[in-house]
């Protein structure tokens, strides 16, 4: 009995004199929990550095975002492929995630070894080894004719722009193939599948194993945010805030960050509690300089560890007689399995002595004693150090969510905390001391992280099925050559139809002839009225003409059209007409004055001289009665007698896109076209006056007013008519009429966008399936809207705003949309126009017997002046359809009022020197 007490007092002797050694010797491996608390400090700045715009770049920790937005909602469904490689063991597996609801999965799976040569080797021979085995699993498991999505878990720093991309930062761990460092892992798989013909297989994620860890443990657990690796290589991420997130775009709800706290320390910021064992473990390693957080922490390590200090220990006489086996020097060794052997409860100290043995060591119990102490400060150590950084992880998380009290779920995984024995019950236990205002749960992932990459590959695929809905709408706008070269040549056909005798009658594009035949010569002087009326503004001005000089001084005031005029009956619109000149004159101090008008009518008029115009049908905005059919010269004539208060001599009617050429023309001689690109769509040119088959003689040219807005009428252009053009032309003042004004102009753009926005809100791909009250009223996305919706210079919260502005409430994945199909909708616009502006210029061209023509076109109009791409596309596509022309845009600054007056000083001196005949 003596004997047995005295064999414990001894034992418990021995114990304590060893355990005081180890304490001794290691003693700056034991972190107080002062120490522990500064490290949560320091990580949490570490955080805030790598989230920052401006300081990630030099931040160590790169908190890299993933593009996973939410964790699994059981909505998932669907049988996926999934990869894991990076962690301890490489496996291929199917996912079945079950219908709706029932929150079942099923998984198929399949490990394959990574060999060192093929690990450390070539990076193209990884993939292709990565894409062999995924052939040979398919194949065993009978899954080749299957076409289906792949989440690859790739545990390695990627820098992700979106889920399917993933440029790898470094390797770290074991892993080391060349050439693969700054690129693409995704791309570089793609191809590396594409040497398997029968393979047909899309990779939809790319995910950490940190966020598959979390995703699985979220799927059984929803208030699963955090995940955390303590395997090969340690890491965790967990959910940001949006609005924290300042590399990516859009501020809300939150996405998965990838912390890779593995490289916390690297900038030096934990030099004070590393020792020279992890300094000189360090320089062992693949990775020198770096993962210095890691390699205090991880399996890859801790054996290594551990080894570094028995055999210092050793030889400093404290071990094993201060006999080193030749073993013992052997690096990789002792493997973090022994580490944790060595640690087990009851069989603990047996196994140190196997392992030992093993080792050709012949330890003595009290250097079993001692070197399993030294495995339990050095594991100790690791999960403090976990802990620690978990803690600034969970603060981050109660502070994002201003709680007084986190209730959160860790979802864990990783050999290094499924194995050790007293893991787990340490970190959780210091986690809790480190964070007491947090109720948190740990979860293990039993089924590893493929689960949910699953999960993150099921919504992705969802994402990318959506995503075909919105491009099979968008292709509808997407004009191929062939498409718009026959706009051109159907184009062409109208204008000479409009032009003959015979023809014209049935004539869509109804070119009129204006009876202007001259540009200014220069000589033109004097004052004149203007009025304005058409466009956006209705204007009167004041033009003084000074001969010789080219000059012009113009004054000019906008007035308001009220929709119940504009919409009223012909004798108001006028009289407002009227009322407005009246204002304008009396503001100008010239009331009484007797001034020749120019009046620039901004709708197809069939005119029989220069001052005669009678107004064919309304188009655009109007809509005034009793007017079509009648002539606007003499409608406003009427309207100054019946005010009766001054008289105006009034000249010339003038067609918008004619005032424009004659602006333009005033400055360069070759302008000979007038384009409109505003609320309304049209064009004039000067036309040889022998192919005007309706006006007498032969000789010179005249301009034409091509009306070109008509251009589809007769159903010509049916063919590149969407759904959604229907719907605007239906909903529109003149149904059937103007058919290809309204799918390039000002006025109707917006509409078709809201047309589309409609559809795709009711097929659910846009405002969360909720069309709004805002969204069915007309006329919303004015041009100055669209303008700047596409503006490159606009990040995605500023388009929301816009979007929010005009009533829309979109999220930033809504403004992305909305911005696409402005662009679509605006591209095919100019398009459109440049196919209209190569038929003209080409036709001019040949007309003229020119090799090669250069010609200038004038330009004005909202839609040409604010939109940011609509010039550039409609100049690049005139230079690709009617590349023997060489065609200059001038842009008219000063509007078409300054053309019209001087339309005016010329028929003016016309009349003058007729009555002098
Ligand atoms: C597995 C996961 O369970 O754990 C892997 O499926 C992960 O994705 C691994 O990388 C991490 O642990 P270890 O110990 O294998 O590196
Ligand atoms: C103006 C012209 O600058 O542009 C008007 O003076 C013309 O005559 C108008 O109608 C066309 O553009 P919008 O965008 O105002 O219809
Ligand atoms: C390494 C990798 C990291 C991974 C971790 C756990 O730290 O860099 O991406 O999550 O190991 O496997
Ligand atoms: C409409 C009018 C036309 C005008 C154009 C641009 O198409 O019918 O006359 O030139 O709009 O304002």
């Amino acid at each position: 009995m003596f004997a047995v007490h005295l064999m414990a007092f001894y034992f418990t002797k021995l114990k304590e004199d060893q355990i005081k050694k180890v304490d001794r010797f290691l003693y700056h491996m034991r972190l107080s929990d002062e120490t522990l608390l500064d490290v949560v400090a320091r990580f949490q700045a570490e955080m805030q550095k790598g989230l920052g715009k401006d300081t990630n770049p030099t931040a160590s920790v790169k908190m890299l975002p993933t593009f996973v937005r939410a964790i699994p909602d059981g909505s998932e469904n669907g049988e996926f492929l999934s990869l894991d490689l990076g962690g301890s063991k490489f496996r291929v597996l199917k996912v079945q995630v079950s219908e709706e609801g029932k929150r079942n999965v099923q998984m198929e799976s399949q490990f394959y070894p990574t060999p060192n040569e093929i690990i450390r080797g070539n990076g193209t021979e990884l993939f292709e080894y990565v894409a062999d085995c995924l052939a040979d699993f398919m194949k065993t498991k009978e899954l080749m004719q299957k076409k289906l999505p792949l989440g690859l878990t790739f545990s390695f720093p990627c820098k992700q722009t979106k889920l399917e991309e993933g440029v790898l930062l470094s390797w770290t761990k074991k892993f080391k193939a060349r050439g693969v460092q700054g690129t693409d892992v995704v791309s570089s798989l793609t191809n590396a599948m594409r040497k398997h013909k029968d393979l047909d297989v899309d990779i939809l994620a790319l995910v950490n194993d940190t966020v598959g860890t979390m995703m699985t443990c979220a799927y059984d657990d929803p208030y699963c945010e955090v995940g955390v690796i303590i395997g090969t290589g340690t890491n965790a991420c967990y959910m940001e805030d949006m609005s924290n997130i300042e590399l990516v775009e859009g501020d809300e709800g939150r996405m998965c960050i990838n912390t890779e706290w593995g490289a916390f320390g690297d900038d030096g910021a934990l030099e004070d509690i590393r020792t020279e064992f992890d300094r000189e473990l360090d320089l062992g390693s693949l990775n020198p300089g770096k993962q210095l957080f890691e390699k205090m922490i991880s399996g890859l390590y801790l054996g290594e560890l551990v080894r570094l200090i028995l055999l210092k220990m050793a030889k400093a006489g404290l071990l094993f007689g201060g006999e080193k086996s030749s073993a013992l020097h052997i690096k990789g060794k002792i493997e973090t399995r022994h580490v944790a052997a060595m640690e087990k409860y009851k069989e603990g100290l047996a196994n140190t002595r196997e392992i030992l043995t093993d080792l050709g060591l012949e330890p003595s119990e009290a250097d079993c004693v001692a070197v399993q102490h030294v495995c339990t400060i050095v594991s100790f150590r690791s999960a403090n150090l976990c802990a620690a950084a978990l803690a600034a992880i969970l603060t981050r998380l109660r502070e994002n969510k201003k709680l007084a009290r986190l209730r959160t779920t860790v979802g864990m995984d990783g050999t290094l905390y499924k194995i050790h024995p007293q893991y787990p019950k340490r970190l959780h236990k210091v986690v809790r001391k480190l964070v007491p205002n947090c109720d948190v749960r740990f979860l293990l992932s039993e089924s590893g992280s493929t689960k949910g990459a699953a999960m993150v590959t099921a919504v992705a695929s969802r994402v990318q099925a959506q995503r075909k809905q919105i491009d099979k709408v968008l292709a509808l706008f997407r004009l191929t050559r062939e498409q718009l070269v026959g706009v051109r040549d159907k184009m062409r056909v109208e204008l000479e139809y409009g032009l003959k005798r015979d023809t014209h009658p049935l004539a869509t594009v109804k070119m009129l002839p204006t009876y202007v035949c001259g540009m200014p010569d220069g000589t033109e002087k004097g004052k004149f009225l203007a009025l304005d009326l058409g466009g956006t503004n209705f204007r009167v001005l004041l033009v003084k003409i000074r001969s010789g000089r080219r000059s012009v001084r113009m004054y000019n005031k906008i007035f308001a059209i009220p929709l119940e005029i504009m919409q009223g009956t012909g004798e108001e619109l006028f009289d407002h007409i009227v009322q407005c000149i009246a204002d304008f004159l009396d503001y100008m101090g010239l009331k009484g004055a007797q001034l020749p008008l120019g009046f620039t009518f901004s709708f197809p008029c069939r005119q029989a001289g220069i001052d005669k115009g009678t107004l064919i049908e309304w188009t655009k905005g109007f809509k005034a009665t009793d007017c079509e059919g009648e002539d606007v010269v003499d409608m406003l004539r009427e309207a100054i007698k019946r005010r009766n208060e001054f008289d105006l001599d009034i000249v010339a009617v003038v067609n918008d896109t004619v005032g424009t050429m004659m602006t333009c023309g005033y400055e360069d001689r070759n302008c000979e076209v007038g384009l409109i690109a505003g609320t309304g769509s049209n064009m004039c040119y000067m036309e040889e006056m022998r192919n005007i088959e309706l006006v007498e003689g032969d000789e010179g040219k005249m301009c034409i007013n091509t009306e070109w807005g008509g251009f589809g009428d007769n159903g010509c252009l049916d063919d590149i008519r969407t759904q959604y053009d229907k719907e605007v032309d239906e909903g529109s003042l003149n149904p059937g009429k103007q058919r290809y004004e309204k799918m390039t102009s000002g006025m109707y753009l917006g509409e078709i966008v809201r047309q589309i926005l409609i559809d795709l809100t009711k097929q659910g791909l846009l405002f969360r399936g909720q069309i709004s009250e805002r969204l069915r009223t007309r006329g919303i996305f004015e041009t100055k809207f669209l303008s700047q919706i596409e503006s490159d210079r606009l990040a995605l919260l500023q388009v929301r705003r816009i979007l929010q502005q005009l009533g829309l409430d979109s999220t930033c994945e809504d403004s992305i949309v909305v911005k696409e199909v402005c662009g679509a909708v605006s591209q095919r616009a100019a398009e459109l126009y440049g196919a209209g502006l190569a038929a003209v210029v080409e036709k001019r061209r040949e007309d003229q017997g020119f090799e090669h023509l250069k010609i200038t076109v004038g330009v004005d109009g909202t839609l040409y002046k604010l939109h940011p791409h609509f010039s550039r596309i409609l100049q690049e596509t005139v230079k690709e359809l009617a590349p023997r022309c060489d065609v200059t845009f001038m842009l008219s600054e000063d509007g078409s009022g300054k053309g019209a007056a001087l339309i005016t000083a010329v028929a003016k001196r016309l009349q003058q020197a007729r009555r002098e005949n």
